[in-house]
């Protein structure tokens, strides 16, 4: 077990390049299952969750090659092998099994999934929509099992917008009989990227990235290759920073639409930011001045950007008001700014933020994935050493992150845990 050291004060300049998107690779290593002959993916990021689902596609028999960020699965040896425990555990994204399983072999046995805590996070729509395609849903023993004669196409209305609900039922009724139409779906730029796999694989799909999305089933489909879109959320996070602590720092390969919010958001402080095709410059702003923010779905301010957009509200003059509309409970890196000296309350949904503060290196934890970028940033923000534990949810998405914050001339490092440190984390 390691922790995360930084030395923090240092002005960031120069390129950072952006990975593949985590949660696009989360559903399309799952959707290759579909496919009855190898699916390349290139452009991978480097994380723990890939690799947690690549061995869950071993698990199922599955033949995966993994090298310079480029996946290959045959899927034609996969059997429908239940997956109540281990592995499963470990990410939230592992209910991707559960459509591609049961798109597959008609049946999935899937534990209910891991990953940050935000507060509650029900899959209902999720199965709701499986059982409009056929499938008979029961909870055992903390796993979902779903089992189905022939999955039929349906007309299914998602009661809350939800990512993995749409690409969950993508999933499952691609090879279904006959027409699937996902009404208030979700529009993230991941959806679209897991509809254009499956269409390369010869699935038909009409619609992804608006509210109706149309599927006609097909019988079979085919292995293809594909390259995953950039991160939105991994750019977003460089781009805060760059805000935050930096002297000019580019950020390449991203699709500038995909951050218009936080972009907006940015100019409105104060802050400069330059588009170009496939890259974003940010420039040092003299002065920030407060803004509120309101979490969203797409293409509103994502719920991702919110606690790393916190850190950088600590150095903004005046009040900020940040309210999280997706999750009730994404404010648990507050109690760690705190430690760092920020002067910032939560009521209810929103955490307000008083500013300016010089924020000063501390011992923290990092609670979750973004919790955890937003201690980066503030440790890069702070006076001193900052040194955050809980460094395996940063791993979880942020792929050679020590790398590419060195690269801009931060000084960041790794550290064993001291004895004591593991103690203390195995019994908290
Ligand atoms: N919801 C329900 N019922 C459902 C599904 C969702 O009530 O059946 C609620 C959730 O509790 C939440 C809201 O709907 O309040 C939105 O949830 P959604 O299903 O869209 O989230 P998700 O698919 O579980 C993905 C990302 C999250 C990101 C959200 C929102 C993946 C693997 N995860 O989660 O990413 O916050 O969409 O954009 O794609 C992260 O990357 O740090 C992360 C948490």
């Amino acid at each position: 077990m390691e922790k995360l050291k930084i030395a923090g004060g240092y002005p960031l300049k120069g390129t950072v390049r952006i990975s593949g998107a985590k949660n696009s690779a989360v559903a399309l290593i799952p959707a290759t299952i579909l496919a009855d002959s190898p699916v390349t993916i290139e452009g991978l990021p480097d994380i723990s969750d890939v690799q947690t689902l690549k061995a869950l596609l071993e698990e199922i028999g599955g033949k995966v090659e993994f090298a310079n960020n480029e996946m290959t699965v045959d899927p034609s040896s996969m059997i429908s092998m239940p997956l109540p425990n281990g592995k499963v555990k470990k990410l939230r994204a592992s209910y991707y099994l559960m459509g591609a399983m049961l798109g597959r072999f008609n049946k999935a046995v899937i534990g209910l999934p891991g990953g940050c805590y935000l507060g509650p996070r029900p899959i209902d729509q999720h199965i709701k929509g499986f059982e409009a395609l056929g499938a008979k849903v029961t909870n055992e023993q903390g796993a979902i099992y779903l089992r189905a004669d022939e999955l039929k196409g349906a007309r299914i209305y998602l009661d809350v917008v939800s990512v993995g609900a749409t690409i969950n039922i993508m999933l499952a009724a691609v090879r279904a009989k006959g027409r699937t139409i996902i009404e208030n779906a979700a529009k993230e730029p991941e959806i679209i990227d897991v509809a254009t796999l499956l269409t390369n694989m010869g699935a038909k799909i009409k619609g992804a990235g608006t509210d109706v999305i149309r599927i006609d089933g097909v019988e079979q489909l085919h292995g293809c290759r594909h390259t995953i879109i950039p991160d939105r959320i991994e750019a977003g996070t460089y781009l805060i920073l760059g805000a935050a602590v930096g002297d000019g720092v580019l950020i390449d390969n991203v699709i500038p639409n995909h951050l218009e919010s936080l972009i907006a958001k940015l100019r409105e402080m104060g802050v400069e930011v330059e588009s170009g095709d496939d890259q974003v410059f940010v420039s040092p702003a003299e002065k920030l001045k407060a803004v509120d923010i309101k979490t969203l779905v797409y293409p509103g301010f994502p719920t991702d950007l919110q606690q790393p957009f916190t850190s950088l509200l600590t150095k903004a003059e005046g009040t900020s008001v940040v309210t999280d509309t997706i999750y009730s409970a994404r404010f648990k890196h507050i109690d760690e700014l705190r430690r760092m000296n920020a002067n910032i309350k939560v009521e209810g949904r929103s955490a307000i933020v008083n500013g300016p503060v010089r924020l000063q290196g501390a011992k923290v934890k990092a609670s979750d994935l973004r919790a955890g970028a937003a201690l980066v940033i503030a440790g890069l923000m702070a006076e001193g050493i900052t040194e955050i534990t809980g460094i395996e949810h940063i791993d979880r998405g942020y792929s050679h992150l020590v790398e590419k914050l060195n690269g801009l001339g931060a000084a960041v490092w790794r550290e064993d845990l001291s004895q004591e440190e593991k103690e203390q984390m195995e019994n908290a």
